[in-house]
């Protein structure tokens, strides 16, 4: 047996950090003084080049733990070639879903294009595109329902993160009459809603609050799938901006990546989440085609519950109330 120590090392900022990786089972525990008394060779890792053998002390070798190693080196390497692979078919599609479809409406409402139609969904598919925001806007009514509350109630409404107005689209179309809004950091997104989507008043908001809202504009605001996206500190302070502008009675409703979403996070991951409740992963699968710190979000129940409810009052918790995101009604 071969004792390995390796290290992979990210920078982040200006330190180096680094972080033990390897099977433990095979491995041992690292830290352990067992381990340390055995002796190990330490290998460096910086990206994907091996380096820098430190110290070596000879035992045996485990010829399945180096297997091991060598896939997961060999898989980092693969990652940003598929990923590069993947962003040009996604932009390829998109630029031919735009020269052959014709129709431009669907049942009286305006399609957007295929790019737009990917950075709310993931999809450029029309069908998904409106069928989906059909779908979330009968949510959004149904769980404001049953808190005891009705759209009705609320005449300033708004869309925080609306993208290209999947969701706000369908809901001003069920309930005509109100005053709604749309904000989203995306700018084409917001200059296509500004001139296909006349229902309503857009503008776009830079990354990090405050937004031009007057404080207690409004009585409604909706967020689906944008805490889901950023890391704690953004979403602490938009939480903070969207106190502000709701007014006192109002509600904020917003969906996040529940315990129902958790199913193909590693064992360290899920650790993180039992311990802090709170779990920000990033990718670079969308670079290029999402903004750089738009990743994923994942939250426990008792982290929604403890952390959100330090300024709002939490009405419902709904698991998997939208998909297998949990919904969140709170109130100002
Ligand atoms: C998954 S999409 C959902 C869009 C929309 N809520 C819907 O359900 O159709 C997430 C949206 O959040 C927006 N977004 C992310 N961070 C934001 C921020 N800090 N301020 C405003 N919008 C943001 C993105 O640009 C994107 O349009």
């Amino acid at each position: 047996m071969l004792f390995i120590r390796v290290f992979e090392c990210e920078r982040q900022n200006r330190h180096f950090s680094s972080s033990v990786i390897g099977s433990e089972q095979v491995f041992g525990n690292a830290h352990s003084s067992a381990f340390e008394a055995a002796g190990w060779i330490e290998i460096r890792i910086h990206g994907s080049v091996v380096a820098e053998p430190l110290e070596i002390h000879r035992r045996s070798v485990s010829a399945q733990s180096m297997r091991m190693q060598i896939r997961r080196r060999i898989k980092a390497m693969i990652r940003p070639i598929f990923f590069s692979l993947y962003r040009t078919a996604i932009r390829s599609q998109c630029w031919y879903l735009d020269r052959t479809n014709t129709d431009h409406y669907v049942d009286g409402l305006p399609v957007p294009p295929a790019m737009l139609r990917f950075r709310v969904g993931e999809t450029a598919s029309v069908d998904s595109f409106f069928a989906v925001g059909n779908n979330i806007a009968r949510i959004i009514q149904a769980a404001l329902e049953s808190t005891g509350k009705t759209m009705e109630k609320f005449n300033s409404i708004l869309d925080f993160g609306c993208g290209c107005g999947r969701t706000l689209t369908w809901l001003a179309k069920s309930i005509p009459g109100k005053t709604f809004y749309g904000t989203d950091v995306d700018e084409s997104s917001i200059r296509w809603c500004q001139i296909h989507l006349p229902f309503a008043t857009f503008s776009t908001n830079v990354l990090l609050p405050p937004t031009t809202y007057q404080e207690a504009t409004f009585d409604l605001v909706y967020a689906v799938s944008i805490l889901t996206q950023l890391n704690e500190e953004y979403q602490l302070r938009w939480l903070a901006e969207l106190y502000r502008i709701i007014k006192p009675g109002g509600l904020l409703l917003l969906s996040v990546h529940g315990k129902h979403c958790w199913h193909g996070l590693s064992h360290d991951d899920l650790r993180i989440l039992e311990e802090r409740g709170f779990l920000f992963k990033t990718s670079s699968k969308l670079h290029g085609l999402l903004p750089d710190w738009y990743h994923t979000a994942y939250h426990s129940r008792e982290y929604v519950m403890r952390t959100f409810s330090s300024s709002f009052r939490v009405l419902a918790y709904m698991e998997t109330g939208l998909g297998n995101q949990d919904l969140v009604v709170l109130e100002r």
